[in-house]
């Protein structure tokens, strides 16, 4: 994440999943001086560690705005095309409508992260049909049918998807 940042040379990047703030850590690590990272999380109680982690990291409050509800609630309020990465790590079962809105927020040239792409193996076994997995691959689908993107699977940790928004 921190590579995709900063080959981006990221100004502005909206994440869903907060949790304890690692990823936008990272995020905040490879964005320009005075990017800001947008972050949505439901649970106010990770935000507010994730703030502290931040802050200790040397980040000043005006480089991250985090938003405390659901994310299929705050993203539709975000804006068109207004952001360089669009970093999903939050409900899985909500993936594909994620994908929805990242399509609409991520500038052209810009690229969507999906976290859990692998899914610890199941998205790879038919025999799994729980919910999250299934998501998970209607999200890879329709990633791979859009001809505006272009992406790529890479095979670290549990799995990153990323895609960017070409035409
Ligand atoms: C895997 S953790 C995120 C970890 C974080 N991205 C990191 O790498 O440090 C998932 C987070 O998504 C949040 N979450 C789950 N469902 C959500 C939803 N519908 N809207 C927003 N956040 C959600 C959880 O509260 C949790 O903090």
């Amino acid at each position: 994440m921190h590579f995709l940042a900063s080959v981006l040379q990221a100004k502005s990047i909206v994440e869903v999943g907060t949790g304890t703030g690692v990823s936008g850590l990272w995020l905040l690590r490879g964005m320009t001086e005075g990017g800001v990272l947008t972050s949505v999380d439901l649970e106010a109680e990770h935000q507010r560690l994730a703030r502290v982690v931040f802050t200790d990291s040397g980040f000043a409050p005006q480089r991250f705005r985090l938003i405390a509800g659901s994310a299929l609630d705050v993203l539709p309020r975000l804006t068109d095309a207004g952001y360089d990465l669009v970093f999903l790590d939050g409900d899985k079962v909500e993936y594909s409508e994620y994908f929805d809105e990242a399509v609409r927020l991520v500038r052209p040239g810009g690229i969507i992260v999906f976290d859990n792409a692998l899914w610890h193996d199941r998205v790879a076994d038919p025999s799994q049909r729980d919910p999250e997995t299934s998501a998970i691959r209607e999200m890879i689908k329709k990633v791979s049918d859009d001809d505006r993107l272009l992406s790529i699977l890479l095979p670290v940790g549990d799995g990153l998807l990323a895609a960017q928004l070409i035409g």
